[in-house]
């Protein structure tokens, strides 16, 4: 495992450095001609590493909530900016997970037309998955992710070492991102990440080593299509009942963790809808029930899942766009009827998981 990753983007390449320390030596550099954006949490629990930071002449501390990222907070963010003289040739730093991440970059992108972002994610979910890609997402009022851009980062710096705060939680929502991404290389690939599952969770230097690897693996999808027309829509996968269970518990469960449940679900109706056999979803559910076991006492209500799944962004005409496998194990983009047995299969799904996940098996 090399230390950095260079991503090639329409827009030109970027680094991204895994460097253990990489926040203290932010902090040697923090001064003028720099815009700190740093989530309050990692602020208070990381003050002993940064405090050049935390007293630089321009930072704005964001508690890390879905709010911070709506378009109303905007106003605040760019009156404080101008008002600590941002200029084009300076530039803006995030520190945080993808909520701070999403407010650096779209600040970088419409701010004087431009300028340039540097990421240090502090998230197992962004370090090893939405660091890279370039997208923005702003929630309008309750509308969420509906404004966004394509912005790169000039230079993401990853280190390890923040990522010790984070609770289990937090590392089982970005474990899902990571399993989904493995799962998209295929069948061998998720097999390999799932069998050093603990060791992820337990082994700092091992987590980084598939951190590495999901970001290599995003890396060949988002240069083969940065802009999300064509095969990088397949990184929706276990997104679309994912979404939908976030709507479903009101975001009782955290993302990474709707995914994970997002992706056995999606195994299963591949099941159902016949395009793809049971092997699929047994060979994974072990691993994605692990992931969400925690969660597995919050009610996914079906007729609120149904009408979610409905309004899905990707869908076509009266069709849903859904990623599913397909009978090799490649995940796959299609098109599919919104009918019975669509509706059954989620319900029987929701209906199994409800009476005790354990027991479950594909078959009927
Ligand atoms: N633009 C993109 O490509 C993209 C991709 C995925 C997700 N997102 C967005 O990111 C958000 C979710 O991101 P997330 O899960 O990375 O986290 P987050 O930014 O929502 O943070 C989750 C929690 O962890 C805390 N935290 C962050 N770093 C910590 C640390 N080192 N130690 C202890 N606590 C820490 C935060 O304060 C917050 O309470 C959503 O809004 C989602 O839409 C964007
Ligand atoms: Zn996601």
């Amino acid at each position: 495992v090399s230390d950095q990753l260079v991503v090639q983007s329409q827009s030109g390449p970027y680094t991204v450095t895994f460097k253990r320390g990489g926040l203290r030596d932010l902090d040697a550099a923090a001064g003028s001609g720099m815009h700190l954006i740093v989530d309050e949490r990692v602020a208070a629990l990381h003050a002993a590493t940064l405090p050049r930071v935390l007293a630089a002449p321009s930072i704005l501390r964001i508690a890390a909530t879905e709010s911070a990222k709506s378009l109303e907070r905007f106003p605040g963010y760019v009156e404080r900016l101008v008002a600590n003289g941002i200029r084009r040739d300076h530039v803006i730093v995030a520190v945080g997970g993808g909520i701070l991440q999403d407010i650096a970059c779209f600040l970088a992108a419409t701010l004087l037309r431009g300028l340039p972002w540097h990421f240090y994610p502090t998230t197992l979910l962004a370090q090893a998955d939405s660091c890279i890609g370039s997208k923005s997402s702003i929630n309008v009022g309750t509308i969420k992710n509906i404004l966004g851009t394509f912005t790169p980062p000039t230079h993401v710096v990853i280190d390890s070492a923040v990522l010790g705060t984070l609770d289990d939680e937090a590392i089982r929502s970005g474990l899902g991102e990571m399993l989904k991404v493995h799962a998209i290389d295929g069948p061998a690939s998720f097999d390999r990440i799932a069998a050093d599952y603990d060791r992820i969770v337990g082994e700092p230097e091992v987590r980084a080593e598939y951190i590495y690897r999901s970001l290599e693996i995003k890396r060949r999808i988002i240069e083969a299509d940065e802009f999300d027309r064509t095969i990088r829509r397949v990184m929706n996968y276990g997104h679309s009942f994912g979404h939908a269970i976030e709507s479903a518990t009101d975001f009782g469960i955290p993302h990474g963790i709707a995914v994970t449940i997002g992706m056995d679900m999606a195994n299963y109706v591949a099941t159902k809808l016949g395009v793809a056999p049971a092997s699929i979803y047994e060979r994974m559910h072990a691993t994605l029930a692990r992931n969400s076991a925690g969660f597995t006492g919050v009610a996914i209500p079906l007729d609120r899942l149904l009408a979610a799944l409905s309004v899905d962004k990707k869908n076509t005409g009266r069709r849903l766009t859904l990623i599913l496998p397909d009978r090799s194990g490649q995940i796959v983009i299609g098109q599919h009827e919104n009918n019975e047995v669509l509706r059954a299969a989620c319900e029987d799904y929701l209906s199994r998981r409800a009476a005790g996940g354990e027991h479950m098996t594909a078959g009927t």
